[in-house]
């Protein structure tokens, strides 16, 4: 046993070290102490594509590789299984669930998606049964649903996200309109998938809300894709109401590549027919031990969660501090932004958790997907600033109301994060550079050229 290591029932552990407690608003001392590792001098104001991973919890997730490369037999036999389920647990009371078998853990919502997906397409069986989604659902999930759902020979009702986005109740009325739409011709809803806050454009949806509904008009199965949501808003299971409900800890919950949890309503009547789509071992025992062993692989981000929480604990008010802080500062970062650049945010800021929308001066000339995918590469290449930008095409019917800036109509946004190793300097780096950038219209030009 070595001098860092302890025996605790039957085991090696590594001993605890003391913790010492982290304030939410010193980036510096963080992006010293837990944060070192990113590239220094890059302005990551995207969290919310890969999130982040604080070197404590890099180091325990070394701790439980080293564990597994020292008695692989061992550790398969006695200590996976029992630390998976009390990473089962933590989730499950972060979430609160009612029972521990309605929690899974899965690599990344791509896979939970896949899960549920091929159980729902097995059971489409008219023309008429339909799936409804947002317009702007994740683009892998939609093909997720053209490999499992559409195939079978379900039709997709997509709604459009109003965007720029005014309030909930706009998004309610949309989303009631698609479901009529889905029920005319006597169709049925078999799927309705919600996200909980929505990629790009990303928005926090009324969630509850739109679950409610789907019940009231006779939804089979809800799924709410909330890969962005777990360390950005609080999540009550129960209370929402969702047959399926996933999330990714690595985005916002400080977990390393890759882990998400999947949650099976116990209720539904498909919850024992739920299969992981590797099949293994396990296969038959119930989704939550099927994805426990999926082969031979490296567990470790799922074994972290328990130390994730202790990371969160050193922050005053844990993770609640912190998403509290985070939104506190998206909105302030993207209000400062619009205030420079003359433009406006693409939602309120309660329709935002820790990313928010912020549009972009028109002269920019983001006209198209590949346009803003020039631009997001000249930020990365030219001014080493990372954040997405969504093209936003204009609305042709309602010409009136379309978002304008000085210069003539908004089509470009971008979407920016705040996360704890965030610096004020990262956002006025981001400001100084689209102002450059419209001052000498290098963008123009470039787009131009191509
Ligand atoms: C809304 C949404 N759903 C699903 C995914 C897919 O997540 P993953 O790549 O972890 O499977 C993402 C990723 O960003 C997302 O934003």
């Amino acid at each position: 046993m070595g001098e860092k290591e302890e025996l605790r029932n039957g085991d090696y552990v590594a001993k605890k070290p003391k913790l010492l407690k982290l304030s939410i608003s010193d980036p510096e001392y963080l992006l010293a102490s837990e944060f070192s590792h990113h590239e220094p001098g890059t302005a990551r104001i995207n969290n919310g594509s890969f999130g982040c991973c604080p070197e404590s919890i890099i180091a325990a997730q070394r701790t439980w590789q080293l564990r597994f490369l020292k008695q692989p037999d061992h550790f398969y036999f006695s200590t996976l299984r029992p630390n998976l389920s009390k990473s089962r647990a933590v989730v499950k009371t972060l979430i609160n669930a009612s029972d521990l078998d309605e929690v899974s853990l899965v690599d990344n919502a791509t896979t939970a998606a896949a899960i549920v997906l091929q159980q729902v397409g097995r059971r489409f069986s008219q023309i008429n049964d339909t799936v409804v989604m947002f317009h702007c659902a994740f683009p892998a999930i939609k093909k997720s649903i053209q490999a499992y759902v559409t195939r079978a020979g379900a039709s997709v009702i997509e709604v459009r996200l109003p965007f720029p986005v005014n309030s909930d109740s706009e998004i309610i009325a949309e989303f009631r309109k698609g479901l009529s739409k889905a029920k005319s011709n006597g169709g049925k809803v078999r799927l309705a998938i919600i996200d909980h806050i929505t990629s790009m454009p990303s928005v926090l949806v009324p969630v509850r809300e739109l679950v409610e509904i789907c019940r009231e008009q006779g939804v089979d199965q809800v799924f709410v894709d909330a890969a962005h949501a777990i360390g950005s808003v609080p999540i009550d299971v129960q209370e929402i109401g969702a047959d399926f409900y996933v999330s990714n800890l690595y985005k916002w919950f400080f977990a390393p590549p890759s882990v998400a949890f999947l949650y099976c309503r116990k209720s539904n009547s498909s919850s024992s027919t739920m299969h992981h789509p590797v099949v293994s071992h396990e296969y038959g025992n119930g989704l939550p031990i099927e994805s426990s062993w999926i082969g031979t692989r490296d567990y470790s981000p799922q074994l972290v969660i328990p130390t994730i929480i202790e990371f969160v604990n050193r922050f005053e008010g844990g993770i609640e501090g912190i998403m509290a802080r985070n939104h506190e500062q998206v909105v302030k970062m993207g209000k400062m932004l619009a205030e420079s650049w003359g433009t406006s945010l693409g939602s309120p800021p309660e329709m935002c958790a820790s990313m928010i929308m912020v549009a972009l001066p028109s002269k920019l000339c983001v006209t198209s997907d590949d346009d803003a995918f020039s631009l997001r590469s000249h930020l990365r290449e030219k001014y080493k600033v990372e954040v997405p930008i969504y093209y936003r095409p204009p609305n042709e019917d309602d010409g009136e109301n379309e978002p304008r800036h000085k210069d003539g109509l908004i089509t470009g946004y971008t979407r920016i994060s705040h996360q704890i190793y965030n610096k004020v300097e990262d956002y006025y780096k981001f400001r100084d550079a689209i102002n450059q950038i419209v001052e000498n219209q290098q963008v123009c030009k470039m787009l131009s050229t191509k």
